[in-house]
């Protein structure tokens, strides 16, 4: 099997036009393609230039017209609401099109942008569905984010539509999202004429007279409207996500290249074929949820499930299991700190006996490393293959995976698997060599990049081509580090920046110190990632205070706390954090964010060369010790 795969690779960097030329024949298209690849604006490759089609009509229309209007496309189980209805290609046809027809009549065209902030309900996918229908750009955000994150995606976007909803419910209770909303509106400086919020029925939302109208109603009230044929390369969303500075990047799909490489990766990667169920128990604020909960299935006809609930707690454990035998999941995606959650709560798989999982054929990880106990928990207890694979928000769908619906090879724990076609992963050193089998390095993709990545980042080309491209040229800069065995298998093994990956969720060090040092008695702020056993990694925050500051630590620390909530969001989950009286810099000033974290985690480390003042290493591995993690002995 590992020739198989090897041998599908192989001809796809090759061959590259005649392979993707015959996963694009697996859509419909308007009008065919000029080129399959042009690389006339090299390092901006553009895929099937000059063809047209419409990526809502390749995954709602075309099922109806080909008699399957029938079938469920969205299947939402709301554990939190109490709430389980299924939604048909035929239901979902109807929706999206009339949600595109108010679009259209209060002016949003192809090439506006529409942001969308909404919970895990199923017009959040009618939404994205309704902009692709018409061309309009969407730009999801996810709803854990509080209003100045929403409002600096506002401004970059700069959307003529928002779509929101009254609330989100979390295991904690009902989120009102639309004070957040008006919230944002206020801080943000474009200014946006129409917002179209759901009404829930666990909160109803006050409606500004002028700007906002109730979804219901204006769907209602609006006419059916068809799909706008797009260029290929035309964008399909722009989604935010975070860089090593306070500002996120909003990383540009296109409709054609994403709408093929998905269909190819839903029956190569996730053996799902038309007719199958496929749930990923993400949200649609991340590109998982893009790619997993609301395009690639409806692009293969496949049923989704939406779900709106927690692994654990929405009521327990066996909410997933339960979830999988009832709906009949052939392969279930989730990451391993949800994994992690539910081996916490019920070690022993009792939520598992009563349950027939005999539908499951496999379990895909994703969205952080897969640590080794992870995998085996999982696979004595669900006896499953349970699939490690790696990819990233830029990348929109997996770089290393077995493929287990053509050529499944064997697993190794710790490690993604193999390149999966279209990708040619190195991995280098600082000067850009290619290091021997089992040695660290830079995980780099050759490029071009196959169809379905990004294209470019939110009118701001240059940044694109900083964060990615100049480090190593002719190569795509992950941001990953990692090695490879001498068998080809990737193994995926830190970060090479300041982003940290908390519970499956990718957050940036550098806006958390930001927000630290908006507080009047920061003078300076560090934040690291930690490991944690259940969400893998959490932030926590060494802070030097102003000369003369005299305010008591507990207190601090809740202001610091509720100002990193209340400006970044609850998915920051920020709980640890200490005044420091210095922090390790180099001579030239740059903090020791690396030798910290090292010592946070007890991992070895050389005292680095160009420190300014040793002292301050056991200033903070003091404090660390104080906080529970760097032990004192090392
Ligand atoms: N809207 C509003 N608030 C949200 C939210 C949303 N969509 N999503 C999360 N939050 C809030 C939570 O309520 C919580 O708030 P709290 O501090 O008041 O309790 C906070 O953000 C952190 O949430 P979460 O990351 O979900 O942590 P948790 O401790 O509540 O739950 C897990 C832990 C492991 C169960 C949870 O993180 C999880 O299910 N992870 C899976 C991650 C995943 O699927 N990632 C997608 C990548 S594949
Ligand atoms: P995001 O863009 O939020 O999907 O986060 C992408 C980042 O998460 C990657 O660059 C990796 O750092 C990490 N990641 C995702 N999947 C894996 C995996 N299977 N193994 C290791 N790291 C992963």
């Amino acid at each position: 099997m590992k020739q198989k795969h090897k041998q599908l690779h192989a001809k796809s960097i090759n061959q590259p036009e005649e392979f993707w030329a015959d996963a694009a024949n697996q859509i419909d298209w308007h009008t065919c393609w000029n080129s399959v690849l042009d690389d006339s604006d090299a390092p901006f490759y553009r895929w099937f230039a000059g063809g047209k089609m419409n990526t809502c009509y390749n995954a709602v229309d075309r099922h109806v017209a080909q008699g399957r209007g029938e079938q469920i496309a969205l299947q939402y189980v709301s554990p939190v609401t109490d709430c389980e209805y299924s939604i048909t290609y035929r239901e979902l046809l109807a929706q999206v099109s009339r949600l595109a027809g108010y679009m259209d009549s209060i002016g949003v065209k192809k090439g506006d942008r529409v942001v969308i902030y909404m919970p895990m309900v199923p017009e959040t996918a009618f939404a994205m569905l309704a902009c692709a229908r018409i061309g309009a750009i969407h730009s999801v955000v996810f709803g854990g984010f509080a209003a100045n994150e929403l409002a600096t995606r506002i401004n970059d976007a700069k959307p003529k539509l928002i779509l929101s909803a009254s609330c989100g419910i979390e295991p904690s209770g009902v989120v009102p999202y639309k004070p957040l909303l008006d919230d944002a509106l206020l801080q943000a400086s474009h200014k946006v004429e129409h917002c179209l919020v759901l009404n829930r029925s666990q909160l109803e939302a006050e409606l500004l007279p002028q700007r906002d109208r109730d979804w219901q109603s204006a769907v209602a009230a609006a006419p059916d409207i068809g799909c706008v044929p797009l260029d290929a390369t035309d964008p399909l969303y722009v989604l935010y996500t975070s860089g090593t500075t306070g500002q996120p990047k909003g990383v540009v799909r296109d409709n054609g290249g994403h709408a093929v490489a998905l269909t190819w990766s839903m029956k190569h990667i996730y053996d799902i074929d038309c007719g199958n169920t496929f749930w990923a128990a993400s949200d649609v604020g991340w590109v998982v949820g893009h790619s997993y909960i609301v395009y690639g299935p409806l692009l293969v006809g496949a049923t989704s499930i939406m779900y709106e609930g927690k692994p654990i707690g929405t009521p327990d454990p066996g909410a997933f299991w339960r979830t999988i035998a009832k709906y009949k999941v052939k392969s279930f995606f989730t990451a391993p700190t949800a994994i992690r959650a539910i081996k916490r709560d019920d070690p022993n798989g009792n939520y598992l006996q009563d349950v027939d999982l005999g539908c499951l054929k496999n379990v895909f990880l994703a969205g952080e490393r897969c640590d080794p106990d992870t995998l085996h928990w999982s696979e004595d207890t669900l006896k499953k293959p349970v699939i490690d694979h790696w990819w990233q928000t830029e990348t929109g769908w997996p770089v290393a995976a077995n493929l287990m619906g053509y050529a499944p090879v064997e697993v190794k724990a710790g490690s993604p698997a193999l390149a999966v076609p279209g990708y040619q992963i190195d991995v280098v050193d600082v000067m850009g060599d290619e290091v021997s089998a089992n040695e660290s390095g830079n995980v780099v993709i050759k490029l071009p990049l196959p169809p379905g990545t990004l294209t470019t980042l939110w009118q701001n080309e240059q940044r694109y081509q900083d964060s990615y491209l100049s480090m190593y040229p002719g190569y795509y800069l992950t941001g990953d580090a990692g090695y490879k065995d001498e068998e080809g298998y990737l193994y995926i093994m830190s970060r090479i920046d300041d982003i940290i990956n908390v519970a499956g969720h990718r957050l940036s060090t550098g806006r958390f110190e930001e927000v630290l040092c908006q507080h009047e008695a920061v003078a300076e702020a560090a934040v690291i990632g930690v490991k944690d056993a259940l969400k893998g990694q959490v932030p926590l925050g060494l802070v030097v205070l102003k000369h003369g500051v005299t305010l008591n630590e507990e207190q601090l620390n809740q202001e610091l706390m509720a100002l990193v909530r209340q400006e970044i969001g609850p998915v920051a989950a920020f709980r640890l954090v200490s005044a420091v009286q210095k922090l390790p810099k180099t001579r030239s000033g740059k903090i020791l964010r690396g030798t910290m974290r090292n010592i946070a985690d007890n991992q070895s480390y050389k005292m680095p060369a160009t420190i300014e003042d040793p002292a301050t290493l056991d200033i903070v591995r003091n404090t660390l010790t104080r906080m529970g993690y760097a032990d004192a002995h090392v």
